[in-house]
């Protein structure tokens, strides 16, 4: 009777195995996931690529309201390598009312990466085209429903808080390392362990007030056209070898290292972009360009001097 069971399970794992969804390594690639998921060929699909010049500058957009996101009581949280990302499992004692008044309760956040080659940046949605190096997801569900198994189903049951990271060279960013130093204990699809003491908006950009908006879709199979998106204008900083951990620490289904997952821009077909700040065209990107330059550099002198200050005490 067991070996039945067993063989049984067996050929479950295996179909399972064969339809697991995939970005390009075979099995249901991402231009084939409509045939087994219609909603992903839709017509408000995510992610898009924001384009500056066409979205819409709306100053009426309010700041979006985060509550619970910094609390910090050594709560415990699950961490998950669920074979296509990790997944940090949130309370839902995080909260985000969006400007429309809606609320919101999180319910867990991942990333998604590149790394399938040194030069290789894995941010879903893309601005102007570029690709930025990571791109971290914060996924909410509509507070009206009762849970999230229920509101990822209404037409109107989630929303996700999406932001950039950006390499800074020179400096490690101390708010990640917990969760950096904890990736090598999931390095198997379905392992799990627990982080304490987290402050998730302290792993998010220092700007929370400045955001992109539209209506799209879960980036991931099923697709489902129900998510509100909020995407960041600020970015998260975390050192060159902070990202190469990232990119470098998980396997998926099949055991090899999980490089690259992000899906391609989709159609924005009728949809606006919208925004609470205003974009100018040159000035702001060279504005900013310069900024992070004279940043990187001011981060390499502080450091040299630092080296520098206990060579000379360790000499004395
Ligand atoms: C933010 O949300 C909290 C809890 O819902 C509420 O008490 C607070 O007044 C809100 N703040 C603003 C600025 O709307
Ligand atoms: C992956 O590696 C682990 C540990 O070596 C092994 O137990 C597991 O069967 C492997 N899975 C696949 C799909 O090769």
């Amino acid at each position: 009777m067991r070996v039945v069971v067993t063989l049984v399970s067996l050929l479950l794992l295996g179909a399972r195995a064969q339809h697991e969804w995939s970005y390009s390594e075979g099995g249901l690639e991402e231009d084939l996931w409509p045939q087994e998921y219609p909603a992903c060929g839709g017509h408000r699909q995510s992610p898009i690529d924001l384009q500056q010049n066409k979205v819409r500058f709306n100053p009426a957009l309010k700041a979006l309201n985060l509550t619970g996101y910094q609390e910090d009581r050594g709560d415990e949280f699950t961490m998950i390598n669920n074979g296509h990302t990790v997944q940090i499992n949130l309370p839902p004692t995080m909260r985000m009312m969006a400007p429309d008044g809606t609320e919101y309760i999180a319910k867990q956040m991942h990333y998604h990466w590149g790394g399938g080659s040194s030069e290789v940046s894995g941010s879903e949605h893309t601005i102007d085209g570029i690709r930025h190096v990571i791109e971290i997801h914060v996924v909410h569900y509509n507070a009206k429903y009762d849970s999230y198994d229920i509101a990822k189903d209404a037409s109107d049951g989630l929303a996700v808080l999406a932001a950039f990271v950006e390499v800074n060279e020179y400096a490690e960013n101390t708010y990640y390392s917990t969760f950096i130093a904890h990736l090598a204990d999931i390095r198997y699809p379905g392992q799990r362990t627990i982080l304490r003491g987290l402050d998730i908006q302290d792993m998010l950009p220092g700007d929370l007030y400045h955001y992109y908006t539209y209506e799209g879709s879960l980036t991931t199979p099923p697709c489902t056209e129900n998510v509100h998106w909020f995407v960041l204008a600020d970015s998260v900083k975390l050192s060159r070898s902070q990202v190469w951990k990232l990119e470098n620490s998980l396997l998926n289904f099949r055991n090899e290292t999980l490089h690259n997952d992000y899906r391609k821009t989709q159609p924005l077909h009728r949809r606006v972009v919208e925004a609470n700040f205003q974009y100018f065209p040159n000035q702001r990107s060279e504005f900013r360009f310069y900024l992070n330059e004279i940043n990187d550099n001011l981060e390499y002198l502080v450091r040299t001097f630092e080296q520098r200050e206990v060579k000379s005490r360790n000499r004395h």
